[in-house]
């Protein structure tokens, strides 16, 4: 019998039309998969860049972020050294991928481990700007840590001193939205700028405080106020600027770029 003589309510015909349904719908999903990835994959660049020169408090007006990113320099250091790493391609190499990768990073002992992200990575991209002299301006320094329900992915921007604050800034997590997810208020994130990373023995120093931070607050210039009602995902906060301003993190590269 032929399909279309098929009563609609026999069991051939459902599962027929279901199984035509089933094989339209996924040709249709997997095609517009393939076809959005390039957009996808752009808007994600696009996103980083914002980042990176918002972080950097970099003027756009009257450019694109691509223009404004421009100016910006992609240079890849040695987390062990504290060398620049020029034999590897800023361009090509994949950050993120490597901080999963065993051949690409080591795991951390839980004594080493207060951010809570398992394993370092040899190798870290970083972002700067230079004066008109070639000085370095600013340092753009991917952090990231594990706060109450996820790791927070951010970049610390620094004063070519490596220890004046610019900017923190996260472009990923998933902390709950009025709690921790307060680490994307402008207002909490302004309190950043200008804090001193480094103490005069040259410890991380800065570190979320609760109850609030003024001029009368011991220490003011290393200390931020916490999230309110979100103590795990500030302390999160306080770990992965310890991590990744002391040794295990960019300590010995921001020491060398002191010196020399
Ligand atoms: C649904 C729910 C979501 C929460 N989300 C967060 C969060 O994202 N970050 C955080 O630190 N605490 C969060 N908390 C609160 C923590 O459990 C904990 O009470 C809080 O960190 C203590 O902070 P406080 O000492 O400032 O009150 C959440 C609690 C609930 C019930």
């Amino acid at each position: 019998m032929a399909f279309k003589d098929l009563p609609n309510d026999s069991i051939a015909k459902t599962i027929i039309v279901a199984v035509a349904l089933c094989l339209i719908c996924s040709i249709f999903v997997s095609a517009s998969a393939v076809f959005l990835k390039p957009m996808q994959e752009k808007n994600k660049l696009l996103d980083k860049q914002k980042n990176i020169v918002q972080v950097a408090g970099i003027d756009t007006s009257g450019r694109t972020i691509a223009e404004a990113f421009e100016q910006i320099e992609a240079r890849v250091v040695d987390l062990q050294t504290g060398e620049f790493a020029d034999q590897v391609d800023a361009k090509t190499y994949d950050h993120r991928k490597a901080t999963k990768d065993p051949q690409q990073s080591e795991k951390l002992t839980p004594d080493q481990d207060i951010a809570g992200i398992k394993r370092r990575e040899r190798y870290a991209t970083i972002y700067l700007t230079r004066d008109a002299q070639g000085e370095i301006e600013k340092l753009i320094l991917p952090v990231r840590g594990y706060g109450l329900w996820s790791t927070l992915w951010g970049f610390l921007a620094l004063e070519g001193d490596g220890n004046t604050v610019v900017g923190l800034s996260f472009f990923e997590h998933a902390e709950t939205p009025g709690l921790g997810g307060e680490v994307d208020n402008p207002a909490w994130k302004a309190q950043w700028e200008g804090k001193q990373v480094y103490d005069d023995e040259g410890e991380v120093e800065l570190a979320l405080v609760k109850g609030g931070v003024d001029s009368s607050t011991p220490n003011a210039e290393h200390k931020v106020d916490a999230l309110s009602g979100a103590t795990l995902t500030s302390n999160g906060v306080s770990h992965l600027v310890k991590f990744w301003m002391g040794e295990q993190g960019f300590g010995p590269f921001l020491r060398n770029l002191h010196k020399g």
